[in-house]
């Protein structure tokens, strides 16, 4: 697993209470530590009949802390401090999962063993992430624990449906490590250089209907797009994408507007953008779509050998319509425009940065079997509007977001007021 920037070297500790799903915890500690996270697990005595500390251990290479009273820490902090020594460095509290039990001691600030005493300890954000069965999810008491907990300001990961190892169905699964690491992301990228932006993106390749059954698209997979939009994220924005694919998980806190062609591209984007902070078109939006949409399946005739003509037509170009908008009512903020190119790179991305009135272009040689569609890497360069050119070496599509980000938050002036 790749290194995920915001997760780098921040100090997390993950309480885990006593749930079946405690075994899913391990993944996550496990990931996090791939991640670049220090990882150091506080396990209720309830969660070491479930999972042994040693599992923790072995992923994040840790001491496990499993006692308020024990004197053996394995070489982590002695035990009489350790209630509060975990909790004062930590960038983040995650318990995943909490019990309807550990729950309520959070809400109403029990402190009975070594978790419960971190908690009321620690002055970082706090996540938690509920897994029961599904009656105890919606008891009342349940609900208001909950609701107390939020008020604080402690984030809370809505449990998935499914089935309970009890064989019942319902609300109160632990969600899979991809949701829960979204969730833990979008709590360490609060106060970061897009706090409060609002940053509208857009992914992946239009399609363009020739009859109900065909149509007309490229070889966009919207990785890049949704790349940007995690790194968005990070960097603590409200992040609209709208999303010509609907193949990839969308990042968890982006709010997904499905489109399909180009036409409806462009009435999302001017009706998102409306008061948008910043726009960055990464989507492949087709140039050209059929002139006439058939209404029926058009079929071939049995005995002919003859194929039908496709007439096609111009689409409109979106960033051109965000230039007039813009030049009516200065929002977007910041416009940033993408160029795939399979030759005169520089020459055509300049041309296009002019032409549309951009802040900001990314040239993307699309040449390379390693860089443009439909691969996890990258080979860009940013060239800002007044022609100076910043070339990034092949990495990947999330490196190239955060470092599109980077501009925006500089173009936007907040980078310097972050945290
Ligand atoms: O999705 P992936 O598989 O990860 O691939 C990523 C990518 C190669 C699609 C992406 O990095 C990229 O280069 N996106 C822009 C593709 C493109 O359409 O480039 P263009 O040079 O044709 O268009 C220039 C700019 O105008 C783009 O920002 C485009 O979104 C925009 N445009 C294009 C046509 C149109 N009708 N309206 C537009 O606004």
């Amino acid at each position: 697993m790749e290194h995920i920037t915001i997760l780098d070297d921040k100090r997390i500790i993950l309480g885990v209470t006593g749930s079946i799903a405690a075994y899913k915890a391990v993944d996550l500690a496990s990931k996090l530590t791939q991640a670049g996270a220090r990882v150091d697990v506080i396990m209720t005595g309830a969660a070491q009949r479930f999972v042994a500390p040693l599992t923790f251990q072995a992923v994040t290479g840790r001491p496990v802390y499993t006692s308020m009273w024990g004197t053996d820490t394995g070489g982590g902090l002695p035990t009489h401090i350790a209630h509060v020594g975990l909790g004062e460095g930590a960038d983040l509290l995650v318990v995943a999962p909490v019990t309807a039990n550990s729950l309520a001691k959070l809400a109403h600030g029990l402190a009975d063993d070594l978790l419960s005493v971190t908690a009321l300890a620690a002055r970082c954000p706090v996540v938690v992430a509920p897994a029961m069965d599904g009656g105890m999810y919606e008891h009342p008491t349940t609900q208001a624990n909950l609701a107390a907990l939020r008020e604080r300001g402690v984030t809370v990961i809505e449990p998935a449906r499914g089935r309970f190892a009890s064989g019942l169905v319902g609300r109160g699964r632990l969600p899979e490590t991809p949701v829960l690491l979204g969730h833990i992301r979008r709590a360490l990228g609060r106060g970061g250089s897009l706090e409060n932006m609002k940053v509208v993106i857009t992914a992946g390749g239009t399609r363009e209907p020739i009859d109900p059954v065909r149509y007309i698209t490229n070889r966009s997979s919207g990785k890049q797009g949704y790349a940007l939009a995690q790194a968005a994220l990070d960097a603590g924005a409200c992040v609209t994408l709208i999303s010509a694919t609907q193949q990839l998980p969308v990042p968890v806190g982006a709010v997904l507007v499905p489109v399909e062609s180009a036409e409806a591209m462009l009435d999302a984007v001017l009706t998102y953008s409306r008061d948008a902070d910043a726009l960055i078109m990464a989507a492949a939006v087709a140039d050209f779509r059929p002139a006439e949409i058939a209404q029926h399946k058009i079929k071939k005739a049995d005995q002919d050998d003859e194929a039908p003509t496709l007439a096609l037509r111009r689409t409109p170009d979106i960033l051109m319509a965000i230039k007039t908008q813009r030049a009516a009512t200065g929002h977007p903020r910041a416009v940033i425009g993408f160029a795939a190119e399979s030759h005169d790179l520089l020459e055509n991305a300049q041309a296009k940065l002019r032409r549309k009135g951009l802040d900001l272009i990314v040239a993307n040689d699309i040449t390379a079997p390693d860089a443009g569609f439909n691969v996890d890497t990258n080979r860009v360069v940013l060239i800002d509007a007044g022609g100076a050119q910043h070339p990034l070496d092949l990495t990947s599509k999330a490196r190239v977001g955060e470092a599109v980000i980077a501009r925006v938050a500089a173009l936007l002036g907040t980078e310097e007021e972050a945290r």
